[in-house]
């Protein structure tokens, strides 16, 4: 596995690569979720294609009071757990080498990131398409893995990709859950014992109000099971169009039921899936 380290050696690995290149995007920290993108990324890039990881905790995605300082950055496991699932190539760039001071561009969405997780996370999903549109301008992948964990993510990439003319394919990836439901991630490090016997719950309370008819039904009982749970506060819980992400207007188009919770320090996030009625 070769580690690059700046963007002039990127180039040149990439210079050498003749047949699909699949990047998998990360901030490290890497967990089962991860390597199950990398996974995908594998199969996707079949005989003869390359996978590359990058990894890099992209300042410009996380607000003032959220945890880009605190967020681990164990490099070593997460070389180690690279190599493991077979990746080709890690791009772990110095943050100088991809923001410099002077910066004056970014990608701005201006729809699909002012919902959900866009309302109490202003500038978060600017940052994430400036940081990927970076990270595609520079591996020049044919294909990309993002986890539908991150269902807003996802949406809003694949529009990035829609409306900017990226040659790349988006390939979602479902999410990778513990046997007792909850969503793999690395905010689930900061869950005390208690609470993570707790937050499968969420799921749980997802699941039961997804075959409810209206989307004020949905949001209503799940909403009332998630306040059942000791120290759970509610960011938001929204039946939403998949693709849209615009609040569900029926059954008739496919929907996703999306929540972030607040449980003690980790702010977690689901979604599930609201399957067309026929
Ligand atoms: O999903 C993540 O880990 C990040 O938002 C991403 C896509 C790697 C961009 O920094």
């Amino acid at each position: 596995m070769k580690l690059l380290r700046d963007i002039v050696s990127v180039r040149r690995w990439r210079q050498g690569c003749k047949k699909r290149v699949v990047l998998v995007p990360t901030m490290g920290a890497l967990h089962r979720g991860h390597t199950e993108l990398m996974r995908l990324a594998r199969k996707k890039a079949g005989p003869g294609g390359k996978v590359a990881a990058s990894v890099f905790v992209n300042p410009t995605q996380f607000g003032p009071s959220e945890d880009f300082q605190a967020y681990p950055r164990p490099l070593e496991a997460d070389l180690a757990a690279c190599r493991q699932a077979g990746v080709d190539a890690v791009f772990v760039p110095e943050p100088a080498a991809m923001y410099t001071n002077d910066r004056s561009v970014s990608v701005c969405e201006d729809s699909l990131s002012k919902v959900l997780c866009g309302r109490s996370r202003a500038g978060h999903f600017n940052g994430v398409c400036t940081v990927v549109a970076k990270l595609f301008n520079i591996l020049q992948p044919t294909h990309a893995v993002f986890g539908e964990k991150d269902w807003q993510q996802l949406a809003i990439i694949r529009r990035m990709v829609q409306d900017l003319d990226f040659p790349v394919e988006i390939v979602a990836c479902p999410t990778i859950r513990e046997t007792d439901g909850l969503a793999l991630s690395s905010r689930n490090s900061y869950l005390s014992p208690a609470e993570r016997a707790a937050a499968p719950k969420i799921q749980a309370a997802l699941r039961s109000a997804s075959g409810l008819a209206s989307r004020a039904a949905i949001e209503n009982h799940a909403a009332r099971l998630i306040k059942k749970i000791p120290g759970a506060k509610i960011d938001y819980i929204s039946a939403v169009d998949a693709a849209t992400l615009a609040p569900l207007k029926n059954r008739k188009t496919p929907g996703r039921l999306c929540a972030a919770i607040h449980l003690g320090r980790a702010r977690l996030i689901d979604n599930i899936p609201l399957p067309r009625e026929k």
